[in-house]
């Protein structure tokens, strides 16, 4: 068999791995910087955290914190009009799914004309966007290493997803200190998010020898750690075990080119019923199971 396998350039894992990412600006040369990103990370301190790390006179840092969770196209354009207005060179995605997700789609809003619903499908994406570099705060969707961005059109009430290698980010940080604040009800359905990655990855039609292998693994890290985090979120080496099995889950979904029907029926429920994508994806997870397990 053949398959292809979608990764960033670089990742950059581990407690205190967030500390790359001046270093990493530098090399890109970029000046105008655009961070995408939410209020909670705003309350929680982390966005002026990371943005002090930017700390340069030669650097100039725009925030957008205005992230909605599960991020409608009227919120994209909302960002892109802030990111066209400041003439960001780079985009800065911190956060969960909802903020990652929305810096891919400005990246690519930054320098493809018309519509991101233009860009819904797979493959429809003509070229690179704007550079990325993607931190996650959360140990769930896997945004960061994903080929997936995914938008609720509010139009259609459709979950429109663009996938697409140009949603791959130039440099990816997956640093398990950013997740210790991360409150329990959060932790619990972004993991359960991350699980069903490793459960519809390894049960995928278009799953490989390295999906299987790489799913088994970020399963078992997901597993052994998510009721201890849900616990004590303060666990750094559990946080650490749930930050790179949920990273390798959203690599798997690169390689399987997405989920399942767990995650077909859970868009849907989360839209009509204004439910989290990890909770919609635990509610629905036993009766698909039921029904595809034999
Ligand atoms: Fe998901």
């Amino acid at each position: 068999m053949s398959y292809t396998v979608f990764s960033p350039s670089r990742i950059f894992s581990g407690p205190g791995s967030i500390e790359r990412l001046k270093g990493l600006v530098e090399e890109l040369g970029a000046e105008q910087l655009f961070v995408v990103t939410d209020q909670g990370l705003r309350k929680a301190g982390i966005v002026e955290k990371v943005v002090n790390l930017l700390n340069d006179e030669r650097l100039n840092v725009s925030v957008f914190d205005e992230t909605q969770p599960e991020p409608t196209v009227g919120n994209y354009e909302d960002a892109l009009k802030l990111a066209k207005d400041t003439k960001a060179q780079l985009i800065i995605g911190l956060g969960g799914g909802s903020s990652i997700d929305l810096a891919k789609a400005v990246s690519l809003g930054m320098v493809h004309p018309g519509s991101i619903l233009d860009y819904v499908g797979i493959d429809k994406v003509p070229g690179p966007g704007l550079p990325t570099i993607l931190v996650s705060t959360t140990s769930g969707t896997g945004s960061e290493v994903s080929k997936f961005a995914v938008l609720t059109d509010e139009a259609t009430n459709l979950k429109s997803v663009v996938c697409s290698p140009y949603n791959l980010a130039v440099a990816s940080i997956v640093d398990p200190e950013l997740t210790l604040s991360l409150p329990p009800v959060i932790t619990a359905h972004t993991g359960m998010d991350a699980l069903v990655h490793t459960i519809e990855g390894y049960i995928a039609e278009r799953s490989s020898p390295y999906t299987d292998q790489l799913a088994l693994l970020a399963f078992e890290k997901i597993w052994n750690n998510l009721s201890t985090v849900y616990h004590d979120g303060s666990n750094v080496d559990a946080r650490t075990e749930m930050a790179i099995g949920s990273m390798m889950g959203g690599l798997v979904l690169n390689t399987t080119d997405g989920a399942g029907m767990v995650h077909g029926l859970a868009f849907s429920l989360g839209v009509y019923c204004h439910l989290s994508h990890g909770l919609s994806n635990s509610l629905v997870l036993p009766y698909v199971l039921e029904v595809v397990a034999p």
